[in-house]
């Protein structure tokens, strides 16, 4: 097995510290009726530096994980304890619309102080996140989210253990505290808000005790503001069996895995590490391979690999209709540093670009930087509807759709796996289609924090 040597990130912030794999205790944050955005503390840097002041649920980092079964509520009041107006959104579910947490479209933001009761059914299986919508690229970037696991109603696939792990990627200054600079608009012309260090779970060096041959199901999320991961397994061989929640017709084998803001992909791992050894998930950047997760093989589970799991049941999202009579719509994806966008449309009037980064805008939707009056598309309910996406920026974005799970069509017209975010490349044009059979108002908007709040923005009506 190729070694990697675990390193830091940035450039040499916390260097010194690399090999010294200190790790701070697990925070082992528990299910509550209450979820409580407020402030905590916690070891996020190496051992010698300082702890961090975070923004949590409940204080904690990740917030608590959420387990339901399938087809059941989830409750939870809402407690807001933050310096600052807040929601929760739960990421993919395809949920009640007034329970999507949006502010300004599906109901109003809650005050410090006050609360919300979220209360909703999950209809489908699969591993969901949750997160403010309010300020995201702040509050996120303090901490706030944790993982909404819903059990598959056949217990799902066997494994020895079944994991969350939320990947971050932080902002640190030297003192270990979150670095300011929240509205900065050359992060937001630019990548957003890339940080400094990474974290799983919360541990910069996260490591679980594993036995060779054994079974794992994990599952991942990109929690980071802005960060696209990219993701290889080492000791481990397995399957992807789910994208953004939603099951694949049949398990994929993995290898790179790309992981955009938002996404999700639950993989079925075995360890084939030998004893004594460190099996890893390493994430590549620029400048190589870093380790971002250890399992340290001790014993021995089984005297061989099992065989290839089974997909996972799918999950009741409708079937598309026939795309000829597809309700359509067109996309425009503009702005940016070093696009070619002169200016767009921003409270009713032409702005040039400079005058809109003045007002914290860089970025438009169909000539559009302000949320606009009118949706992309208004929607029947249960017709399917086509949105053509065209990127013309030098950046690439992962789009999100609220409420609806949606398929890329390729230019040959097969359809991709569910999904409920989409990376585009710099320069490139997707279709995306899907049932529109959940009515309300949901928005559709690049999930790089800094992007959506520079403009990215848009929603689509179903009625
Ligand atoms: Cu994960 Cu509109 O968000
Ligand atoms: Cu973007």
């Amino acid at each position: 097995m190729k070694s990697i040597t675990r390193r830091s990130f940035g450039r040499g912030l916390f260097a010194a510290l690399a090999a010294s794999a200190l790790r701070p205790a697990a925070l082992h944050a528990q299910t509550h009726p209450a979820l409580i955005a407020r402030e905590g503390t916690l070891q996020l840097a190496p051992a010698n530096y300082p702890q961090t002041q975070v923004w949590g649920y409940n204080g904690a980092v990740p917030g608590p994980t959420i387990r339901l079964p399938q087809g059941s509520r989830m409750t939870r009041r809402f407690e807001n304890e933050l310096p600052q107006p807040s929601t929760i959104h739960w990421h993919g579910i395809r949920i009640d619309n007034a329970m999507d947490g949006v502010p300004g479209l599906t109901q109003d933001v809650v005050q410090p102080g006050e609360s919300f009761l979220y209360d909703f059914v999950v209809p489908d299986a699969g591993t969901y996140w949750y997160h403010p919508h309010n300020r995201s690229y702040e509050q996120m970037a303090r901490g706030l989210s944790g993982a909404l696991v819903v059990e598959e109603a056949d217990g799902g696939p066997e494994v020895d253990s079944d994991e969350v792990l939320l990947i971050d990627d932080w902002r640190l200054a030297e003192d270990a505290q979150i670095a300011g600079g929240f509205g900065n608009m050359h992060d937001w012309a630019h990548a957003g808000r890339v940080g400094n260090w990474i974290t799983v779970n919360g541990n910069g060096d996260w490591r679980t005790s594993v036995q060779r041959h054994s079974r794992h199901r994990l599952r991942l999320v990109n929690t980071a503001n802005a960060r696209i991961f990219s993701l290889e397994a080492q000791g481990l061989a397995g399957w992807i069996v789910a994208l953004d929640g939603m099951p694949l017709d049949a398990p994929q084998p993995l290898g790179r895995l790309t992981l955009a803001p938002a996404q999700r992909a639950d993989i079925i791992v075995d360890v084939t590490a030998g004893v004594g050894e460190e099996a890893l998930l390493v994430s590549f950047e620029r400048d190589g391979g870093y380790a971002i997760a250890s399992f340290d093989v001790s014993g021995v589970a089984r005297s061989e690999r099992l065989g290839a799991p089974l997909p996972l049941a799918p999950n009741p999202v409708p079937q598309l209709g026939r795309l000829e009579t597809a309700r359509t719509a067109e996309l425009l994806m503009e702005g940016g540093a070093m696009g070619r966008m002169s200016g767009a449309m921003m409270g009713g009037q032409r702005m040039g670009m400079r005058e809109m980064s003045g007002a914290g805008k860089v970025w438009a939707f169909n000539g559009m930087a302000d949320m606009p009056d009118a949706p992309l598309v208004a929607a029947d309910r249960g017709e399917t509807v086509q949105i053509d996406i065209i990127n013309d920026t030098v950046w690439p974005h992962a789009m999100h759709l609220h409420g609806h799970h949606f398929r890329q069509i390729a230019s040959d017209g097969t359809a991709g796996p569910l999904r409920d975010t989409l990376l585009m490349d710099r320069g490139e044009t997707a279709q995306i289609a899907f049932v529109a059979d959940n009515p309300g108002d949901w928005l559709l908007h690049c999930h790089m924090l800094e992007h959506s709040a520079g403009g990215m923005m848009t929603w689509l009506r179903v009625v």
